[in-house]
């Protein structure tokens, strides 16, 4: 695996969720898998759970590890081929990626979208820069468009539970519901969602959200999509929850509907659903406190799956480069 910033980067999903439940159940049984290997990891924006759990995996592979808030401690960079640099930025993508690449085995970088040109964001340049120049692979610690260790961690949590409840005589119905939000955030968790929930197709899959939410077809090609939550979550056996702004109208917040906000009530309509949320998340107001300190709630589990979506992604990818 050369580089990881999608679904499509990833040969064999459900090996990958193996390998990554694995992990869990014996967290060092590669320990020397990454001895003498060194890790990177940039942020350009910031992070608890990503950061951390890239860190502990790392260091459970056997890993050095560097961490570098590039975003509000390095040089502002620049990421257009060609730029005349006399503004704002002080250092190119293509002098800074390739020293990265000398220090580091495998690079990791975080980079937000800024919600303010699609065209932009949805090209993805900045990991795409990355790639181009740091000469070694990449991970995706969430880019402008998606969030592939957060999908990950949620299909290995999705799968443990499967595991777990028995579900074994159906496809169980995973329903993706949008949910209110005081500012406007990215699509990214949702898009990463909807491409790995149809790139793993063992699932009945269902997203509801208002008019004005839809989501880049590429992602969402394949799932049920409605604009009507309670129906979306009859019969649900998991229901992720999150926020975006609007694809359409790009980085706005259309609504502010709190009656998507998913309570009790609402999950009496569902199959005792397993509910989810990606964390950080706004409560009583883009989730209640009824349901996140409630049984159905996955959230401390899915985020501690992070860990073992990360330790499995780059253990294929120093697995590659033996
Ligand atoms: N879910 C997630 O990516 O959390 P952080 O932003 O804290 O890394």
């Amino acid at each position: 695996m050369k580089q990881f910033i999608s679904a499509h980067d990833v040969s064999d999903i459900p090996e990958l969720i193996t390998n990554a439940l694995n992990y869990k159940a014996n967290p060092r049984r590669d320990e020397l898998l990454g001895k003498h290997k060194r890790i990177g990891c940039l942020f350009l924006n910031p992070s608890m759970r990503t950061r951390l759990s890239t860190q502990v995996a790392a260091q459970q592979l056997g890993m050095e590890i560097v961490i570098f808030n590039v975003g509000n401690e390095g040089w502002a960079l620049e990421f257009e081929d060609g730029a005349i640099m006399n503004g704002t930025t002080s250092e190119h993508v293509k002098d800074a990626a390739p020293i990265m690449g000398n220090y580091f085995d495998i690079l990791a970088v975080r980079s937000f979208p800024k919600l303010e040109d699609r065209d932009v964001d949805y090209s993805d340049h900045i990991i795409k820069q990355f790639i181009k120049y740091a000469g070694v692979p990449v991970i995706s610690l969430e880019s402008a468009t998606l969030h592939p260790l957060q999908s990950l961690a949620d299909l290995i949590t999705i799968k443990e539970s499967i595991i777990e409840q028995k579900i074994t005589d159906r496809k169980p119905k995973i329903v993706l519901t949008w949910a209110p939000h005081v500012k406007a955030l990215p699509q990214c968790v949702a898009n990463s969602f909807a491409q790995w929930v149809n790139a793993w197709g063992e699932a009945d899959f269902v997203i509801a959200h208002p008019e004005g939410y839809h989501l880049e077809e590429s992602y969402t090609a394949g799932a049920t999509i409605t604009h009507n939550q309670e129906e979306a979550l009859t019969n649900a056996d998991f229901i992720y929850v999150k926020n975006w702004s609007s694809y359409s109208d790009y980085g706005k917040v259309l609504c502010n509907d709190n009656a998507w906000m998913l309570n009790n009530k609402k999950l009496q309509l569902t199959n005792n659903a397993k509910v989810m949320h990606c964390l950080p998340v706004r409560r009583n107001v883009e989730l209640s406190d009824e349901i996140l300190d409630g049984p159905n709630s996955l959230v401390t589990k899915l985020a501690s799956n992070r860990v073992w979506a990360a330790q499995s992604v780059i253990a294929e990818m120093l697995k590659s480069r033996r």
